[in-house]
């Protein structure tokens, strides 16, 4: 993950964001999930949750395949019948409230736009469903597209859009009857690379315009990090753990959590000893690393490094952790020089460098010296 660079959007452009009035007028509702659950079957796509996400905030929800994100969306937004638990929306319990009448804006990877309706005419479509008076529906559908950029698409069918312009008509159909939370699914993962960076800001300027809740599911965990107030990481149904990007990634509660998020050296842990000059752990292989971490009880944990955490050097440095190894690979990609360097026959450490006229580039076999600092021997729970 590319916490130094989490977006592409400018400073500046980031500035007058947030300066800009919140057009809509929405505001963004505070959800409280209250031990809600999910059985089918026998199994538990998610267990009994307890959460809490802030009115306006931007939460997004990461996870491998079938870890029960899109479950706990459906839920909120009522097309899955929870099994047991509540959840209070601005204080209220939304039991037995229609998915229609939760007032939630909902966009789904795949667009989901009519494709026998045109542009307007999809935008137009909840309005419509909820009542509005004729002569204000094109009004705020206008509204709509100009929000999202595609003013002049309005008479468009689907099919003669691009994949971003579809997502940016299925967002305006969600964002156009002013929902104080929307709730959204992987919506850019049918995009290519360069047009879902685009759409992240594009979803970003919807948020600070619209002032809504924003609940969103993605694969992509540098997505997720980009627009993110807080990221929570699902695996097996559950939460494991939860914070904003920089949190998850520089306190990693688990295995799992640190090798989800970034990449992550993990050795596992034979034994631990406090020291004066702080933690002097032994790894299963046979290293032995200082880390200042302040190490639990748990017995069964291993140790964390980053690979940007970690410096290379000719020469032995003066580090407070330092191992000598050989390099086996060496690759350069996007102003970053990744080595792999074999410290003992069963461990290879990982080590990145953004490059500069003062890093260097090592050949392959040979022999050098990897340094980092005991802050940066994390030491993380094995389960
Ligand atoms: N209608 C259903 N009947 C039975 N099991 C289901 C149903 N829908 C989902 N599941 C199961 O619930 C679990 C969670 O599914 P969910 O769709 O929430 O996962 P996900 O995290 O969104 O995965 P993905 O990233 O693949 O979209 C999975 O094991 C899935 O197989
Ligand atoms: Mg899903």
């Amino acid at each position: 993950m590319n916490l130094q660079n989490p977006t592409r959007v400018s400073d500046q452009k980031l500035a007058s964001l947030t300066e800009r009035p919140n057009v809509l007028g929405a505001s963004g509702r505070g959800i409280r999930y209250d031990g809600i659950s999910k059985r089918y079957g026998g199994a538990l796509a998610l267990k009994p949750t307890y959460l809490d996400i802030e009115p306006g905030e931007f939460f997004a929800i990461i996870g491998p395949s079938g870890s029960g994100k899109t479950t706990l969306l459906g839920v909120t937004a009522g097309f899955i019948a929870a099994t047991e638990g509540h959840i209070l929306i601005d204080g209220k319990s939304i039991e037995g409230v229609p998915p229609f009448k939760r007032n939630i804006g909902m966009v789904f990877q795949n667009y989901s736009l009519f494709p026998h309706k045109t542009v307007g005419q999809n935008i137009a479509f909840p309005l419509q469903m909820r009542g509005v008076p004729k002569a204000d529906i094109w009004v705020r559908v206008r509204d709509a597209l100009k929000l999202v950029r595609l003013d002049d698409f309005v008479d468009r069918y689907p099919s003669a859009l691009s994949g971003g312009q579809q997502q940016r008509v299925a967002l305006a159909r969600a964002a156009v009857y002013n929902p104080s939370l929307l709730v959204m699914d992987e919506p850019l993962s049918a995009l290519d690379k360069n047009l879902r960076e685009e759409m992240q800001y594009e979803i970003k300027q919807l948020h600070a315009k619209l002032g809504s809740t924003v609940l969103y599911v993605t694969h992509d965990q540098s997505e997720a990090a980009a627009m993110a107030h807080r990221i929570a990481i699902m695996n097996g149904g559950e939460i494991v753990q939860m914070g904003s990007a920089r949190e998850l990634y520089l306190r990693p509660r688990n295995r799992f959590v640190a090798s989800f998020l970034g990449q992550a050296n993990l050795l596992h842990v034979s034994r631990m000893e406090r020291s004066e000059a702080g933690l002097i752990v032994d790894t299963d292989c046979g290293l032995r690393l200082r880390s200042s971490a302040v190490a639990g009880d748990d017995e069964d944990c291993c140790v964390c490094i980053r690979p940007e955490a970690i410096r290379i050097f000719r020469t032995r440095p003066d580090t407070d952790n330092v191992q000598s190894g050989i390099v086996i690979d060496s690759m350069f990609t996007n102003g970053v020089q990744r080595h792999r360097i074999g410290v003992h026959p069963d461990v290879i450490i990982e080590q990145w460098q953004q490059i500069s006229s003062e890093s260097f580039a090592s050949e392959m076999g040979e022999t050098v010296f990897l340094g980092w600092n005991a802050n940066d021997t994390l030491i993380v729970s094995n389960t």
